[in-house]
């Protein structure tokens, strides 16, 4: 697909890497980009910079309602960016309780699944269309100190496999980003290295023009996809001496 005239919906949009997103959009030459955020008031800024282009939307990706209404007032979208995510670096057994583990597996897994299926028709009338998922690398190995985050992506890029499959015969492409850390947002007191948000909203965008369907932005995580495929226990034993603090 081009990203030049097409229509675009990117959620989080308030967020880190959700601007990035926008404003890539923008310079590339989308014609309407919906900037989707749960507090609209929040985008103020980034919609006067240029009101003609970018529309917000209030929506709330775990509130069905709110998907529903968002994909019925955003019915000409041919790009969805499922960017909206929580992540708390709470361990599995360290968590004081599963709360947190609950609310990522209800913005990360359920919030993308209900959007990809309230938008599975818009993008069909469209002709096919792309859909963006935000995964990250730690989808497929899980990092002990952000253990139930960790989950919570592995069943994010889980569905993006399957509602690739699913969307296939419309022509949809369905694209899972899966970089490292990134100098934005919940990456921003990670240590390096760290991948531009630019960086990342770029090769997203790229692969929607390119028909790729994984990519793995940056080094760091060009690197460890490399070492899964060479040694995938041998990396996991690496990654699991990064603990949460509390356990012993
Ligand atoms: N930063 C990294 O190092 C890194 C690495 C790999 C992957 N990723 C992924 O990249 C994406 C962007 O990350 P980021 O660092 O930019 O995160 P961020 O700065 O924490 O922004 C997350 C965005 O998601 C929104 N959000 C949270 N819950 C929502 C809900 N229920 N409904 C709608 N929006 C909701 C937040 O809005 P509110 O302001 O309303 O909370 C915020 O706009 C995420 O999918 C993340 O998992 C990030």
């Amino acid at each position: 697909m081009e990203i030049a005239n097409s229509v675009a919906l990117v959620t989080g949009a308030n967020g880190g890497l959700g601007q990035y997103y926008v404003e890539a959009l923008r310079s590339r030459g989308a014609t309407k980009i919906y900037a989707a955020a749960r507090n609209p008031n929040l985008l103020a800024d980034l919609v006067a910079t240029d009101p003609n282009t970018i529309i917000p939307v209030a929506l709330d990706v775990t509130n069905e309602e709110s998907v529903n209404q968002a994909a019925a007032q955003c019915q000409d979208v041919t790009l969805l960016i499922n960017n909206a995510a929580v992540g708390f670096n709470q361990g599995l057994i360290a968590a004081s309780d599963l709360s947190q583990a609950r609310m990522e597996m209800e913005v990360n897994y359920f919030g993308t699944l209900m959007m990809c299926r309230a938008f599975a028709s818009v993008l069909k009338q469209i002709g096919g269309g792309a859909i963006v998922n935000m995964v990250s690398m730690v989808a497929r190995v899980n990092l002990p100190f952000n253990g139930s985050y960790s989950a919570s992506k592995a069943a994010t890029l889980s569905l993006t496999q399957g509602v690739r499959a699913e969307l296939a015969a419309q022509g949809t492409l369905v694209i899972a980003v899966l970089p490292a850390t990134i100098d934005i947002g919940m990456g921003k007191a990670y240590p390096d290295p760290k991948v531009s948000p630019e960086e990342v909203v770029n090769d997203a965008l790229q692969a929607a023009i390119d028909g790729v369907e994984d990519v793995y932005p940056g080094e760091q995580a060009k690197q460890m996809a490399a070492q899964l495929l060479k040694d995938p226990k041998a990396f996991e034993k690496a990654i699991a001496v990064m603990l949460p603090s509390s356990t012993h």
